[in-house]
């Protein structure tokens, strides 16, 4: 009924369309714009704050290379297969330095029998800013963070 070249370029085109159609009915945000924080989420992220940006404890001033302790958590949250944390991670954007941030920590947790709260032992150079990344399956990513004074 039609040349066979016709079928061919049909093919071809087909799913061509169709990944032009989804990807312009994406939104292009860079990841970093995706990230939700507590004074930036509007919209439906508005009722999600409390319950997903991630709480930092930790000393306001330190001395250099002095042990202190990060506490990073987050909830009061579900923590079911279905709905819960996936993965907290912890990065240190320090003063002066090249690039930013460093990674100190990052942990995955095992729903419902890991609740997502960690504790990390630090020694940190230079006066900086803490901050917390964390991942709900549902909710996506939402940051918090904490200056801390080194000196
Ligand atoms: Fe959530």
């Amino acid at each position: 009924m039609f040349p066979d070249g016709w079928k061919h370029n049909l093919f071809i085109l087909f799913p061509l369309l169709t990944v032009f159609e989804v990807k312009g009915k994406m939104e292009k945000k860079d990841l970093g714009a995706t990230i939700n924080t507590y004074d930036m989420a509007a919209g439906e992220a508005l009722g999600k704050r409390e319950g997903h940006t991630p709480r930092i404890e930790a000393p306001a001033k330190a001395k250099p290379d002095e042990a202190i302790m990060i506490k990073v958590s987050v909830g009061p949250h579900p923590n079911t297969v279905e709905h819960s944390i996936r993965w907290l991670a912890v990065f240190y954007y320090e003063e002066g330095r090249a690039f930013n941030p460093m990674a100190l920590a990052k942990v995955s947790f095992n729903a419902p029998t890991t609740e997502p709260e960690i504790t990390l032992k630090v020694k940190l150079q230079k006066s900086g800013v803490i901050h917390a990344l964390e991942y709900c399956n549902l909710h996506g990513l939402w940051s918090g963070k904490k200056e801390i004074t080194i000196g």
